[in-house]
């Protein structure tokens, strides 16, 4: 039996070895500084017998995703599942240093059959054409949750809505994030409450005066203190989209930034001194005395110490001959007498002929104190008696 199992389970092993090498592939083409979502669909992973269920039921599905030989996945990429009966999510933004060739590895798990699929993706990631987006900005989005604008469908809504608070031109989704990720909180289970998703979103034309003034000092300085912020224009996200207005911030990349010098002096930088001359490497120290100090003045204390102890114990030893002197006469002829005596009655009493205790004798009856005849060896007994 046991082998038998042995072999089912290897011959499964080798055939899901097969289906991996075979395992579905699919090309996507990420771009730097764009946001890429990809969707792990259900329907995509599932090998079901077709058409046996008119409506297909639910089935619990969860994806493990990770670069091709790494445990994880890349680092521009994250993963997120709401949960087991919803779609997962491949999404971020790659950087210019991510530019080339991912594969990755999703691996899918039936949770009702644990049945596995796997999936390879294969990341060709490259530049964006079209213009450069130099004006960005990023809003928190508090009535969504990140799985709930990864979806091109609410995405391309949100784009449009804010399409209306913005010079014309293309809208560009650059970065989302959840707003666990960046120190939000998990909020409480009650009905409408969510996570919060930060959608940054890029432009070639520049940003209206209108989000210029919510996203200024004055307006970050209300916020601070609990007021409204200065939203001077209809917020055409209102209905749908829940932006926190305090929370948003401009980047402005069209004006380029100065060149770094190298670092420029600070307060703690000394005034160049043409006298100062810097200490030359340290001499070679000799450590040989130290050492020896360190070790040869404990070894020695040490010593006098065991010789001091040798001295007390053997030479200043009251023996028994001291003792006998410093004692009186009288006491020690006391006490040589009643060893004497003690001695003597020791002889005497096993020189008397006194029967042996009855326990230590081989057979006596508990009872009676009777001694028992000696028995006969049991060896020639018969064991069977002759009545005759
Ligand atoms: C996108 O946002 C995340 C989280 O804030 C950040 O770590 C990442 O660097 C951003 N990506 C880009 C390309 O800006
Ligand atoms: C499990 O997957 C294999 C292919 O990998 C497929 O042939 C089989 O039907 C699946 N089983 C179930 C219960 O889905
Ligand atoms: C919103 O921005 C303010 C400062 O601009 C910051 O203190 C606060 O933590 C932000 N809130 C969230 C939820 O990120």
């Amino acid at each position: 039996m046991a082998p038998a199992l042995i072999w089912i389970s290897l011959l499964g092993g080798l055939l899901e070895g097969l289906g991996g090498t075979e395992a579905q592939q699919t090309t996507l083409h990420p771009l730097v500084g764009r946001v890429f979502v990809h969707t792990l669909d259900h329907e995509s992973f599932l090998q079901r017998p077709e058409h046996v269920f008119p409506v297909p039921a639910p089935v619990p599905i969860t994806y493990h995703a990770h670069l091709q030989g790494h445990p994880d996945l890349p680092r521009w990429l994250r993963y997120t599942q709401r949960s087991p009966y919803q779609p997962g999510f491949l999404y971020g933004t790659a950087t210019p240093e991510d530019r080339g060739h991912q594969v990755i590895e999703v691996t899918a798990y039936n949770r009702d059959s644990f049945n596995t699929t796997q999936q390879m993706l294969v990341l060709l990631i490259g530049d964006p054409e079209g213009p450069l987006l130099p004006y960005q900005a990023e809003f928190l989005v508090r009535s969504h949750d990140v799985e709930e604008v990864l979806p091109s469908t609410p995405a391309s809504h949100f784009l449009t809505a804010l399409g209306g608070l913005w010079e014309p031109g293309e809208l560009q989704l650059v970065n989302i994030t959840s707003a666990l990720d960046r120190g939000g909180r998990v909020p409480l289970p009650i009905e409408g409450r969510k996570e919060g998703v930060y959608i940054k979103v890029g432009s070639a034309s520049p940003f209206s005066t209108c989000l210029k003034m919510v996203a200024s000092p004055d307006s970050h300085a209300r916020c601070a203190q609990g007021q409204p912020p200065l939203l001077s224009c209809y917020d055409t996200l209102a209905p749908h989209f829940r932006v926190d207005w305090c929370n948003v911030s401009l980047v402005d990349k069209s004006v380029p930034e100065p060149a770094d010098e190298g670092p420029a002096p600070g307060g703690g930088i000394l005034e160049h001194d043409p006298f100062f001359c810097p200490p030359t490497e340290a001499t070679a120290r000799d450590f040989l005395t130290d050492a020896l100090v360190t070790l040869l003045v404990p070894l020695l204390v040490a010593l006098l110490l065991t010789l001091l102890l040798a001295y007390v114990m053997c030479c200043r030893r009251e023996g028994r001959l001291k003792r006998d002197l410093a004692t009186s006469d009288i006491q020690m002829v006391h006490h040589c007498t009643i060893r004497g005596n003690t001695e003597e009655l020791r002889q005497m009493a096993s020189s008397r002929e006194v029967p042996r205790p009855l326990s230590t004798l081989p057979m006596f009856s508990v009872h009676t104190g009777e001694r028992l005849p000696p028995q006969v060896d049991s060896a020639q007994v018969p064991l069977i008696l002759d009545q005759h």
